[in-house]
């Protein structure tokens, strides 16, 4: 169950450029009273409509049962999908929220149909365990995983993409902004090579979505996952998905 205040915090005014209300968030996010909380890239301080959000559907699903709350709630879970894919600027129809966003890259990459020799194109900075997905891919399908060297800057090198490019390049897959360090890889960039090829290309954008505007038509990313317990102040829960497209 998704509790509701990610789509209910969200419905107000627009989604992306909106002005950022230092003071209303402090005051709205209880444990900024006992902390300096600078973890947001592990996990943010909840704020207070969220923890009351949960709560309540909690108490909702103790008091009438948990298909009968979900029922209750059913269109504001519905909103939830507008929300995410306006933060995003795709359809709602290209949204899926999963249990977390590990769940959610694993469920792109599993779908991707590789045969022997398929290349797997990612960057050094690549998130552990979205690596261990492909580690999987390469020993169940014969696929190999190719990691990019990076530029000068510590960004993945785009001359090595655009050198790597060939037919048997199945997949280019990039975490936006890696979980230690402050890189932010030049998802755009990547994106217009992967498309002038016609080439997959998936982003896991944990640590920016919520911290930068993102808009997933100007990536030209095919799939990105994102998690709800960072940036967008979540709970640790769940993570609404971009797939292109609606299948
Ligand atoms: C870059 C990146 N990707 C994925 C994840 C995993 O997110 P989740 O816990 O929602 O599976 C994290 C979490 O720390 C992360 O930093």
């Amino acid at each position: 169950m998704l509790p509701v205040v990610f789509a209910t915090t969200l419905r107000q005014g627009s989604y992306t450029n909106m002005p950022f209300d230092l003071e209303r968030a402090r005051h709205e996010t209880p444990g900024c009273a006992n902390v300096l909380h600078f973890n947001n890239a592990g996990a943010s301080l909840m704020p207070q409509p969220v923890l009351d959000a949960t709560i309540a559907h909690l108490q909702l699903e103790a008091q009438i049962g948990g298909y009968e709350a979900a029922a209750r709630v059913h269109d504001a879970l519905e909103h939830t999908y507008d929300a995410a894919a306006a933060l995003l600027h795709c359809s709602r129809d290209e949204i899926a929220v999963v249990e977390n966003a590990t769940r959610a890259w694993d469920m792109a990459c599993y779908a991707i149909p590789f045969k022997p020799g398929d290349r797997i194109l990612t960057a050094q900075s690549e998130y552990a365990s979205n690596y261990i997905a492909f580690l999987q891919i390469a020993q169940k399908t014969g696929a190999v995983v190719e990691v990019l060297p990076n530029d000068t800057n510590g960004q993945v090198s785009l001359d090595a993409l655009k050198n790597a490019i060939d037919e048997r390049v199945k997949l280019i897959a990039i975490t936006h902004a890696p979980t230690n360090g402050g890189l932010v890889q030049p998802v755009s960039a990547i994106g217009n090579v992967a498309r002038a090829a016609g080439i997959l290309y998936l982003v896991d954008a944990c640590q920016s979505v919520g911290q930068m505007p993102i808009d997933v038509q100007q990536i030209n990313c095919d799939m990105l996952s994102t998690t709800g317990r960072k940036y967008l102040h979540h709970t640790a829960q769940k993570a609404p998905v971009f797939q292109a497209g609606d299948e």
